[in-house]
C-alpha cells in the first residue's frame, strides 16, 4: 500500500498524472476539486458551501475539506489499496490534520513557473461523463475529435467555471500565499518530498513520476 501526496499549482497537472497512475496501480485517486465539483453538481450541503469560495478562487475553510478527505479516507477501497491525494493538503492545518488521519510514504511537488499555468488552464478541457483530462493547445493531451471525448464517444467536453483568467490569477495568488508553509512542513522529513520538473511533456513527467513511485 502507498500513500501519495501530489502537490503543485492550479493547472501544475496533478489530475493528468493521477490519471496515468491510475491505469496501472489500484492507488485511490482522490481529488478535493473533484469531490467538490461532485458535490456542487449533486446541490449537497458541502456544495452549497463550497461554490462560493471555488467561483471566488479562495479556499474552501479547512474544517469543511478535512472532515470531507477523512471521510474519505476512512472507506474501505482506500483502507485496501491506499491513496493518491491530490489537491490535499493545500494549508499547514490541513497537513497537520492528515497526520493524524495517515502516514505518507511520497510527497510528489509539480514545479511550474505562472507563465506555462494560464495558457494550461484556460486550454481545459474535460469529460463530464468519465473525468479524463484535455487540452487544446497541446498535441499530446488534444482529444482526437474536436470538442468530444475520446473514451466516452459523443459526449461533449466541458470547460470548468473556475479556468478564467480573472479566477487563475485568484487561485494562483492563493497557492502562493499558503504552499511555502506546506512544503516546507514536509521538507522537515528528510526524504519524503520528491520534485518533478512540471513545464517538461506530459510524457517525461508521467515517466519522471513513475520511476519515483517505482510503478
Ligand atoms: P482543484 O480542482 O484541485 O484545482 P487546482 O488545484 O487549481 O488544480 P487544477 O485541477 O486546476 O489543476 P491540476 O494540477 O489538476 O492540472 P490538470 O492535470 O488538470 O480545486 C478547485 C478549487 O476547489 C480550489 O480553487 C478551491 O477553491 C477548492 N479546493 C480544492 N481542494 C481544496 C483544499 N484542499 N482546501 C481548500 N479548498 C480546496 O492540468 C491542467 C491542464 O494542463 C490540462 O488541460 C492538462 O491537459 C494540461 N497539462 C497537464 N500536464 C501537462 C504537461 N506536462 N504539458 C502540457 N500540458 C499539460
Amino acid at each position: 500500500m502507498t500513500n501519495i501526496v501530489l502537490f503543485g499549482a492550479p493547472g501544475a497537472g496533478k489530475g493528468t498524472l493521477a490519471g496515468k497512475i491510475k491505469k496501472f496501480s489500484s492507488v485511490v485517486h482522490i481529488s478535493t476539486g473533484d469531490l467538490f465539483r461532485a458535490n456542487i453538481k449533486n446541490e449537497t450541503p458541502i456544495g452549497k458551501e463550497a461554490k462560493s469560495y471555488i467561483d471566488a478562487g479562495q479556499l474552501v475553510p479547512d474544517s469543511v475539506v478535512i472532515g470531507m478527505v477523512k471521510d474519505r479516507i476512512d472507506q474501505p477501497d482506500v483502507k485496501e489499496n491506499g491513496f493518491m491525494l491530490d489537491g490535499f493538503p493545500r494549508t499547514l492545518e490541513q497537513a497537520k490534520a492528515l497526520d493524524e488521519i495517515a502516514s505518507l510514504d511520497v510527497v510528489v511537488v509539480i514545479e511550474i513557473a505562472k507563465e506555462d499555468l494560464k495558457k494550461r488552464i484556460l486550454g481545459r478541457r474535460s469529460c463530464p461523463k468519465c473525468g479524463k483530462i484535455y487540452n487544446i493547445y497541446n498535441d499530446e493531451l488534444k482529444p482526437k475529435k474536436e470538442g468530444y471525448c475520446d473514451v466516452c464517444e459523443n459526449t461533449a467536453l466541458v470547460q470548468r467555471s473556475d479556468d478564467n483568467e480573472e479566477t487563475f490569477e485568484k487561485r494562483w495568488n492563493t497557492y502562493l500565499s499558503q504552499s511555502e508553509a506546506v512544503i516546507d512542513y514536509y521538507s522537515k522529513n528528510e526524504g519524503l518530498v520528491q520534485k518533478i520538473d512540471g513545464t517538461r511533456t506530459m510524457s517525461y513527467t508521467e515517466a519522471e513520476l513513475r520511476s519515483i513511485l517505482k510503478m
